[in-house]
């Protein structure tokens, strides 16, 4: 059951176009269609809005703005400090004014442009530079320190300069949508395309003035999420829901792909200054490292994942003296969100890069250097945050990654090419990963289910976690079916639905198997308690003489039943069948004012290999092979594991190399659509691509059967492409200066920095 390689559970209905996302649910009569009148300006006071053009207009059964909102206007999930529809002043292009519902998409489309709108531009801060300069941000800065800075200044060995990092749009297949069905006495059913429930149904409730209770947020899948739906499917489902109780009718709400690009948060952008000083051999001495994030209008996520990246500045590395300054920047751009990793990634970015321009100027091969700076045995085992490691798997891992990967000796190859090759360069880089499982809030980290069991044998499985396509539910199948020893058919995956399992955390932080999956196995145990109770009581034997095993169970030695009968007995017997389960993560705890704690339950680790080629002319690059070894524990299931590392590392290869979110010096979202932002397609994927799951790896906690979390740690192992890249960059220069590349490394980025290089040719 578990640590099979089993299919995804949908895979054939996705494949088929049989599985149901919300806009593929069948639609009550009278549904009404829905769409934002968003703001054309980026920063401006609304002085005057005239609405009557679209209340006027062909199919339009109603218009909502502020002022309509019976209760509270706020999608803010962790502060309110953003309004569901903008009143007084709009903070960035593509903002909801108000909302319309028509008779069809297109006629509510077209009516949403026709408000005359009358603005007061004020000035508007788009860039990093720009709120540091003013000093805007959305939270107090924070900062992290460990050791002392004293030895910077004298350093022999020193470098400083400045470092960047692109934002990145989640391009789920399934955009932003929900549908809202109004019930009697105001009850109001959504159904949201969302990775948090809990939350679409607290802001919904809040919105419309009625408790929580009141209101039902259901979903039986995503069409991805990726972070994207983590908060910011809030207003869409708030949008549906105010309508739909202004109306009496369900209303559907779905952004059009250049609306959902502009109207929702991406992955923040960071801007980094760094100081370090290292020795000879290249190991970091100290490091001052500042680092600012676009958080857009609103905290959204941000305190956290900025948090996250201070947390992950390390890497995989001991940084005895650190200091790490972190600035969230408030910008008039759309409010920033979580994307795989939050943050991780763009800490591990700094680390990263860092270490390779140690390496650089040292002459050393940066593997060596990356060796050296490993955390290892005491006292190089606690992070600047004051956690111990006792799970650091890597100098074991990356041992073997280095031998399997033949990485010298591809090393010498690509030197020799190089030498040889004028325009087109080869680069390598071998990059590890450690990533913390946990949300780092302490109160995030508990989790429900619901089992019951019917008369017939079959279970009907409910939690609180949400299918994105990651495999969640099928884990948790295999895992309850594993624990109360039955096959995986009888066991049927439900729907997400708040009014079975409430109050959850949002599915996220890689954490939904480890959370749910337990929670799941709590309920499990419950029943399997009772059942063998019933059985103690009935056949005169100890509880422990039950004995299940698969799909039936032993009673005493004189006795076995079938699963099925046993449960069927047990009705007649009146022995409850549903249960509820539990879980929470232990010994988290972290204090941020000394920014000092345990704030992961473990670490996932893994390292890649890539091997790339630059047109030196063009700029253009490819990954011609990638070798991949990564830790998911004792695995439930390594074919959903591998899927969700391939696609994980090659979604994090388009964000270092070809994503490239551009905003306009005015505020305007240049790149809002298939045609102006690249995402990897099959052909980018490398022709040589070796996954290997690593088999010595087990989780120092009993948890998920002592798997490890795999959803986000995959993507950073896309560091290594963007490593080779600069390595191929900076063989076309005998400069030992850092090699001056910014993330994405698209072609434009790459000619620069070769430009660079060139200009300073160094000693
Ligand atoms: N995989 C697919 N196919 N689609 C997704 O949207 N989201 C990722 C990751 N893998 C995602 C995915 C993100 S951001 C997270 S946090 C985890 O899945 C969440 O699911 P898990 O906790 O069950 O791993
Ligand atoms: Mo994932 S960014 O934690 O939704």
């Amino acid at each position: 059951m578990i640590r099979e390689a089993l299919p995804h559970d949908s895979a054939a209905l996705h494949v088929s176009g049989e599985a149901r996302y919300v806009d593929d649910l069948p639609e009550p009569p009278g549904t009404l269609y829905a769409a934002f009148g968003m703001s054309s300006e980026t920063h401006a006071d609304i002085l005057a809005m005239d609405l009557r053009p679209v209340r006027e207009a062909e199919g339009v059964v109603a218009v909502l703005s502020a002022a309509d909102i019976p209760g509270v206007n706020n999608i803010g999930p962790v502060i309110p400090d953003e309004p569901a529809l903008a009143a007084e002043r709009v903070q960035f292009r593509g903002q909801p004014l108000f909302v319309v519902a028509a008779t069809s998409v297109a006629l509510a489309r077209r009516a949403a442009r026709l408000a005359h709108i009358e603005y007061q531009r004020r000035n508007a801060v788009v860039t990093i530079e720009q709120a540091l300069e003013r000093q805007e941000f959305v939270l107090p800065s924070a900062i992290c320190t460990r050791g002392s800075m004293s030895s910077l200044p004298g350093a022999v060995f020193r470098l400083k300069g400045k470092l960047r990092c692109g934002a990145q749009e989640h391009f789920y297949l399934e955009g932003q949508v929900a549908l809202a069905i109004p019930g009697e006495r105001g009850e109001m059913l959504v159904h949201s395309s969302t990775q948090h429930p809990s939350e679409i149904q607290h802001l919904v409730a809040a919105a419309l003035g009625l408790p929580d209770a009141a209101v039902t947020v259901e979903l039986r899948r995503l069409g991805g999420g990726f972070g994207g739906k983590e908060t910011q499917a809030a207003v869409y489902a708030v949008g549906a829901a105010l309508l739909a109780r202004a109306t009496g009718r369900p209303v559907k709400l779905r952004a059009d792909r250049d609306d959902d690009m502009t109207g929702t948060g991406k992955r923040h952008d960071f801007l980094y200054q760094y100081d370090v000083a290292f020795d000879r051999e290249g190991r970091i001495e100290a490091l001052d490292l500042m680092l600012a994030s676009r958080c857009g209008l609103s905290a959204d996520l941000s305190a956290a994942v900025n948090d996250r990246a201070v947390f992950h500045c390390d890497n995989a590395y001991f940084l005895q003296n650190v200091r790490i300054v972190s600035h969230r920047c408030r910008t008039h751009t759309v409010s920033s969100t979580a994307f795989r990793g939050f943050g991780g990634p763009q800490g591990m970015f700094a680390a990263e890069a860092v270490v390779e321009m140690i390496a650089r100027h040292l002459g050393l091969d940066a593997l060596d250097v990356r060796k050296r700076n490993l955390y290892g045995p005491a006292p190089r085992d606690i992070t600047h945050y004051g956690m111990t490691l006792k799970d650091n798997v890597l100098p074991e891992l990356i041992a073997e990654l280095e031998a399997r990967s033949e990485y010298r000796k591809r090393r010498e190859a690509v030197k020799t090419f190089n030498a040889s090759s004028p325009h087109f360069k080869r680069g390598l880089a071998l990059t590890p990963v450690k990533f913390g499982i946990a949300f780092t809030s302490q109160s995030m980290n508990q989790a429900g289910a619901l089992v019951h069991l019917y008369t017939d044998g079959s279970v009907h499985l409910n939690h609180g976690g949400t299918e994105m396509g990651q495999g969640l539910m099928i884990k948790v199948a295999q895992m309850v079916a594993e624990e109360l020893k039955i096959d995986l058919a009888r066991v049927h995956i439900s729907a997400t639905s708040t009014a079975k399992v409430p109050n959850t955390s949002p599915t996220a932080a890689s954490s939904g198997t480890d959370l749910n999956g337990e929670a799941a196995r709590d309920a499990c145990r419950k029943l399997k308690a009772r059942l063998a109770q019933y059985c103690a009581a009935t056949y005169a034997v100890s509880p422990e003489e039950v004995v299940f095993s698969p799909n039936q169970v032993a009673i005493g030695s004189a006795k076995t039943l079938s699963f099925p009968q046993l449960v069927r007995d047990a009705f007649l017997a009146r022995v409850p069948l549903s249960a509820t389960g539990y879980w929470r993560t232990p010994e988290i705890e972290f204090d941020r004012a000394r920014w000092r704690g345990t704030p992961f339950y473990y670490f996932a680790y893994g390292a890649a290999v890539s091997e790339v080629a630059i047109d030196v002319l063009t700029g253009e690059s490819r990954l011609l092979r990638a070798d991949i070894l990564h830790d998911a524990g004792r695995s439930l299931n390594p074919a959903i594991d591998r899927g969700q590392i391939e696609g994980g590392f090659i979604q994090g290869m388009g964000w270092l190399t070809m994503e490239e979110v551009v905003w306009d010096d005015a505020g305007r979202l240049l790149t809002h659509a298939p045609s102006t932002y690249k995402i990897p397609v099959a052909s980018d994927c490398p022709p040589v691509f070796n996954v290997w799951l690593w088999d010595k790896g087990e989780n120092v906690r009993d948890i998920a059967y002592r798997s490890k979390a795999v959803g986000e740690p995959p993507l950073m192992l896309a560091l290594s492409v963007f490593h080779a890249i600069a390595d191929a960059v900076g063989a076309t220069s005998r400069s030992r200066d850092p090699v001056p590349l910014d993330a994405p490394a698209t072609p434009e980025n790459i000619l620069k920095a070769i430009h660079a290089l060139h200009r300073n040719p160094g000693r």
